[in-house]
């Protein structure tokens, strides 16, 4: 492929704008192209980042022949429809997180892609960054020994005028979806998939999860507990307990730029780590590499990795009765 990759930001709203930042950052990226549904917004968006083109709907944005990957960026129950609009366009995507409403719109979108033979990415950013990976050395190397339980937890003080998204459920909301995919899809990466899953909720007026509890109980004994809430201000933090050592991803552990390691020993080990920009740009930096080398998934975040967290998200809402528009359409 070519040296320059351009894009095109479909949505371009709050998490558009720091992703741009980090595209910015990388020497082979172009914002070429951004749409948004009000002319205003394309307009500010194109701006502020210099973008040549812009539209006023996605079917155009989709029908440019220059856009080599679309970043879709607009609210969770979105994501299935623009996705397939993108890749039946013969354009490559990274989708927000979440991939889709559930399995099987992941499955779905997976299936398309793979058709197509078009790159798909969910943005999970978290796994490209360095603290991340500093985390998986430490546990490949044995370090901390076996993991025995993680605890994790994604908690901010929420309110429904500022922070509307994430309590309108007919836009998918809930702290699950926005916030608790961060401590699943941590628990995912380091311990697989859960045997037994407990979880419970509580539930605002319009029908969002504002406080989701889980409980993940694994074939090897392991346990993981995790929350996320839109009630509190928590240490958003991961302790990941070993036979020999305790790793802290601290505050704001998704994306990391701290770790300790306390043995029980006594010893103690801290790393500082970095990471460039906002924390997008390592996931940039994936996609690029992806589509640089004729990679249609990548396979730190494969589109295998999507679909078992959306299917464990899936069991989850079973469990604490949180069902979207999208569940129900199946079962007519
Ligand atoms: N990776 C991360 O760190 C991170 C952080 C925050 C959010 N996210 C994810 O990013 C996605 C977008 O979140 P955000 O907070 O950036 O959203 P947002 O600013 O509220 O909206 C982004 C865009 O989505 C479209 N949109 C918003 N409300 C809509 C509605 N009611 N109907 C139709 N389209 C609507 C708009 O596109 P138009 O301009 O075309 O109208 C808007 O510009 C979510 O899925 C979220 O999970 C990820």
């Amino acid at each position: 492929m070519k040296k320059t990759i351009k894009w095109g930001i479909l949505g371009p709203g709050k998490i558009a704008r720091k992703f741009a930042q980090d595209l910015l950052l990388h020497p082979d990226t172009e914002i070429y192209a951004v749409a948004s549904r009000d002319s205003e917004r394309a307009a500010n968006f194109a701006a502020e980042f210099n973008v040549s083109r812009k539209y006023v709907s996605y079917q155009e944005l989709v029908q440019d022949p220059e856009v080599d990957i679309i970043y879709i960026a607009t609210p969770h129950v979105f994501h299935y429809e623009q996705a397939q609009l993108c890749l039946n366009a013969g354009k490559n995507i990274l989708c927000e997180k979440p991939f889709g409403m559930n399995a099987r719109e992941v499955t779905a979108i997976s299936e398309l892609a793979g058709n197509k033979e078009l790159f798909a990415m969910e943005g999970i950013w978290t796994r490209f960054i360095p603290g991340t990976e500093k985390v998986l050395e430490i546990i490949n190397s044995g370090a901390i020994g076996e993991i025995l339980n993680i605890k994790a937890d994604f908690g901010f003080l929420g309110n429904e005028n500022t922070t509307r998204r994430v309590y309108d459920i007919s836009l998918g909301a809930g702290s699950l979806l926005d916030i608790g995919i961060y401590p699943v899809y941590l628990s995912l990466l380091l311990q697989g998939i859960p045997k037994t899953i407990n979880a419970m909720a509580t539930f605002a007026a319009g029908g969002a999860d504002i406080w989701c509890g889980i409980l993940f109980d694994f074939e090897n004994g392991s346990k993981a507990i995790l929350e996320s809430t839109m009630l509190a201000n928590t240490e958003i933090e991961a302790v990941i307990y070993g036979s020999r050592a305790t790793l802290i991803m601290h505050h704001r552990f998704h994306h990391t730029k701290q770790i300790t390691v306390n043995y029980h020993n006594g010893t103690q080990e801290t790393f500082n780590i970095g990471y460039t920009g906002n924390g997008y740009y390592h996931e940039i930096q994936e996609v690029m590499h992806c589509l640089k080398n004729g990679q249609t998934e990548s396979q730190k975040v494969p589109l295998e990795m999507s679909l078992k967290l959306a299917a464990t998200l899936d069991k989850i809402r079973e469990i604490i009765g949180l069902k979207y528009d999208a569940d129900l359409q199946h079962q007519k």
